[in-house]
């Protein structure tokens, strides 16, 4: 497999750590990343272009659909973005003849092959890449895949509300590399029944509440300052921003 990535930042860098078993071939920019990633670099952005068969575009979301227009692709080519917000319809646009698709992924936990990637629409060539840095979810709608992809954000932040977290614990004399340690094993441990028990998750609630206990009293005190109702609101907030529009569903 190989894979040629334009734009070698934060995310590109967490997938080539994570697919070790894929070949890539860099856009020339961000010279001293590309340089400790040790791949191959392309003289130019159209010069990957031409020299691939499958291009994962991990440029700015802001920009990186423009950079993309500039380019010229060829048919039987496959183009994946990973660009927050960029829709499939818009992709297919910028790269015609070439075929698209978009993907969203939490980006450092697929460093670890631990990061869920979601897929639109269902392709077995990316599919088969994002298996290497974790699990795949393909979605045969846009509305579904845009509903899901607010969990770029919502990984993102869960990773500010961990830090929070180790800070409380730190600031109060615990040691600070402990805190981080104890914040973690308990967000895997509670991530692991999710993953593994067949109780629904008011039955799982349920059974770690103690009535009068100390979860009941955090999680009051959490619920009256709006703090679980925030998540709602800045979660509608970011999949107002991806765009959802059902037209766009051309798969
Ligand atoms: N970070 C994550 O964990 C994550 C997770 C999911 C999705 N994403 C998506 O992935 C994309 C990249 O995010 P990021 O966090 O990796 O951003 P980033 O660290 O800023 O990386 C973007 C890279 O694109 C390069 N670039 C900009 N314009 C270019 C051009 N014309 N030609 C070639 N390279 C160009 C930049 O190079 P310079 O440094 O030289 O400007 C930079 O290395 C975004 O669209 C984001 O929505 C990110």
């Amino acid at each position: 497999m190989r894979i040629g990535v334009l734009g070698v930042g934060s995310l590109a860098e967490y997938l080539i750590r994570g697919a070790e078993a894929v070949e890539f071939v860099l856009s020339p920019r961000s010279a001293e990343r590309v340089a400790r990633l040790g791949c191959e670099v392309a003289g130019s952005n159209q010069e990957l272009v031409d020299e691939c068969d499958a291009v994962l575009v991990c440029l700015p979301a802001a920009t990186g659909l423009e950079v993309v227009r500039g380019l010229r692709f060829r048919a039987g080519q496959t183009v994946c973005s990973a660009m927050a917000g960029v829709s499939l319809a818009a992709l297919r646009g910028a790269v015609g003849p070439a075929q698209g698709v978009v993907a969203m992924m939490p980006g450092y936990a697929n460093a670890y092959g631990m990061g869920p990637s979601l897929l639109y629409p269902a392709d077995p060539f990316w599919a088969g890449f994002l298996g290497h840095v974790g699990p795949v979810h393909a979605f045969d709608t846009a509305e579904g895949f845009e509903v899901a992809a607010v969990m770029g954000a919502m990984s993102g932040a869960t990773v500010f509300l961990m830090r929070h977290l180790a800070g409380w614990f730190a600031g109060r004399g615990l040691d600070p590399a402990l805190a981080r340690q104890l914040v973690a094993e308990v967000l895997r441990g509670n991530a692991e029944v999710l993953l593994r028990s067949q109780e629904d998750l008011d039955a799982i609630t349920a059974g770690v509440t103690t009535p009068g206990g100390i979860t009941e009293q955090l999680v009051a005190v959490l619920r009256d300052r709006g703090a679980l109702g925030a998540w709602d609101e800045a979660m509608d907030a970011v999949l107002a921003r991806m765009g959802l529009r059902p037209d766009l569903d051309v798969a």
